[in-house]
């Protein structure tokens, strides 16, 4: 499967990354970075330091969008660290972005493989939007958008019911949701249930390869932030699951085909995804016809996580 990526490298983008490189399904075309956990640029070196560690330096780079549309710019340091790699201020990859902006990245690939390229953003849809300007075609020639983000019936995690990725660029979200080309959402109500446990990491410590011991560095610290919060030790896989949706390797349970708008005006409400679930409850008075958005609501996280920590364990280093 083409899979072209969007990263907010952050330490979850980093394991999803990790996951898609173990993944013989993915051919990853490239990878654009966007701000969000970090600034755009450090989020591209924190991706190229990961290709470097893995040796997979072939894969391109791509520098995305430094701020949101309108907004002014963010970041969550606090969860994934002033590096955005826990604090471990990892050696710098030596390595260079491709040149391209990630929106010229994604357009430029999806002419090339028509009909073949499923977008997997894992941060904000800030490079997405400005491709969809650029090239209005998009939709037409790609085959799908898998992303990280939204909240169907979850708490949101940066607001009452607002999840990180949307929040962070509202206006681009809803751009990318009223856009023709099918989305499948996957937001907190199946990435909270898809976790990372003491057990993964004895198995990352029993693999002792470079890239696990790399991976182990840097999830320390979301680790323990996670763990605070949710009070036992876990913490959230957030961006892999979208990844692992994308290639069809995660046990869906149930997910719909619903309408999705994104709240764009300031209050308690700014950055929701609020799902039109009525046609699942009321299908003779609500239809969901012309909906481009399948929602997933239940997956077997337990299982996806083995899975996921498993293929990273086995990862050959090239
Ligand atoms: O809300 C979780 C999302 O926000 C993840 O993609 C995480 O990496 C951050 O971007
Ligand atoms: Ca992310």
């Amino acid at each position: 499967m083409k899979i072209v990526l969007d990263c907010d490298t952050g330490i979850d983008d980093a394991v999803a990354i990790a996951y898609a490189l173990a993944c013989p399904e993915a051919e990853i075309l490239g990878i654009g970075s966007v701000l969000g956990n970090v600034e755009s640029d450090l989020a591209a070196e924190n991706t190229l330091k990961l290709l470097k560690v893995a040796g997979r330096t072939e894969v391109p780079v791509a520098l995305g969008a430094h701020r949101p549309l309108v907004r002014p710019p963010g970041y969550a340091k606090f969860v994934h660290g002033e590096d955005g790699l826990g604090n471990t201020y990892m050696p710098p990859s030596g390595l260079s972005v491709s040149g391209e902006h990630a929106a010229d990245q994604i357009i430029r690939l999806a002419r090339q493989h028509p009909g073949e390229v499923t977008l997997v953003p894992v941060g904000r849809l800030t490079n997405l939007a400005l491709a969809l300007h650029k090239e209005p075609q998009l939709p037409s020639l790609v085959k799908g958008v898998v992303l990280m983000g939204g909240a169907a019936t979850a708490p949101g995690n940066v607001g009452p019911v607002a999840e990180a990725n949307i929040w962070g660029d509202p206006e681009a979200a809803s751009v990318v949701f009223a856009a023709p080309w099918p989305i499948t959402m996957v937001g907190l109500d199946v990435t909270m249930a898809s976790l990372l446990l003491e057990k993964h990491l004895e198995c990352w410590r029993e693999a002792d390869t470079p890239l696990t011991r790399w991976l182990l560095a840097v999830v320390d610290f979301y680790f323990e932030y996670y763990s605070a919060s949710f009070g036992r030790r876990a913490c959230a896989m957030h961006d892999s699951v979208a990844v692992g949706i994308a290639l069809g390797l995660v046990m869906e349970q149930e997910s719909h085909l619903l309408p999705v708008s994104v709240v764009t005006h300031d209050g308690p409400a700014m950055g929701q995804t609020v799902v039109d679930r009525r046609p699942l409850v009321t299908p003779g008075r609500y239809s969901a016809e012309g909906a481009n958005t399948r929602v997933m609501m239940k997956i077997d996280g337990e299982a996806f996580i083995d899975h996921m920590v498993e293929r990273i364990a086995l990862y050959q280093v090239r």
